[in-house]
């Protein structure tokens, strides 16, 4: 209990909750473990319960008929998904895959609305989150219908160090950076101008590439630059 009373501490949407709501919560959900690749939620199946990142992290994707998939948003500890179905009452909005070896802790929809009902900050915490996707997905719009190949690339790398980055001193370590053709069908181009540009950004100064990590050298001046 002390375990994952530490862990919901941690959980930004329940920052706001004293240690008997935290007990409570721990009380109403369980924990799940998943492989890397495992699909925690598949796009279009009813929704049935939320779920909070515990450790590991996890990709939330679309895909087309012929099984090309778009990476709408990676998620790591301390953070929900699920959310969208229970709320609406439709089916899933996305698939949701492990990434690497995870552990999920997992909230039924009955008892996470009755946390809602009870718990309005838990409400406004979840509102202050879902504004900031959407404001995400909104420059995520805005770089798909107005931006050339480098601003479109630039914008996927933007959107990664935020999502799996680490920032120090200015810099961003992106330390698993996705495949190549992953990042094209996020930028809405073709793997070769993924190449392209991540070699231009690297002759330009803004980047490394050591093996699969990516660094920003001057993540502001980067992202200024290009957004
Ligand atoms: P739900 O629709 O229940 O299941 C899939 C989940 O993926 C969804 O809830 C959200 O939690 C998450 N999701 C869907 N679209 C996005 C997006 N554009 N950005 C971040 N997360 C998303």
């Amino acid at each position: 209990m002390t375990e994952e009373l530490s862990f919901l501490q941690n959980v930004p949407i329940f920052a706001d909750l004293q240690e008997p709501e935290l007990k409570k919560i721990a009380k109403l959900g369980i924990r799940k473990k998943y492989k890397k690749g495992n699909i925690v939620v598949l796009e279009q199946e009813m929704g049935a319960a939320l779920f909070v990142i515990v450790s590991g992290k996890v990709k939330i994707v679309r895909t087309d008929e012929d099984g090309r998939e778009v990476i709408l948003s990676i998620f790591g500890p301390g953070e929900f998904f699920g959310e969208m179905s229970l709320l609406d009452g439709l089916a899933r909005s996305a698939s949701v895959v492990a990434l690497t070896k995870s552990e999920l802790f997992m909230i039924h929809r009955r008892d996470f609305l009755k946390l809602l009902h009870e718990h309005p900050q838990v409400a406004i915490s979840l509102l202050g989150e879902l504004t900031m996707r959407l404001r995400k997905a909104d420059s995520q719009i805005k770089s798909l219908s107005l931006k050339d190949a480098a601003g479109r690339v630039a914008n996927v790398i933007l959107m990664l160090a935020d999502d799996i980055g680490v920032f120090r001193k200015g810099k961003v370590e992106i330390d698993e950076l996705p495949l190549q053709q992953d990042m094209a069908n996020m930028a809405g181009t073709s793997r070769e101008t993924v190449s392209r540009m991540l070699h231009q950004f690297i002759k330009e100064g803004y980047l490394q590439l050591q093996g699969n990590k990516l660094v920003i050298n001057d993540y502001e001046e980067f992202r200024k630059r290009h957004l």
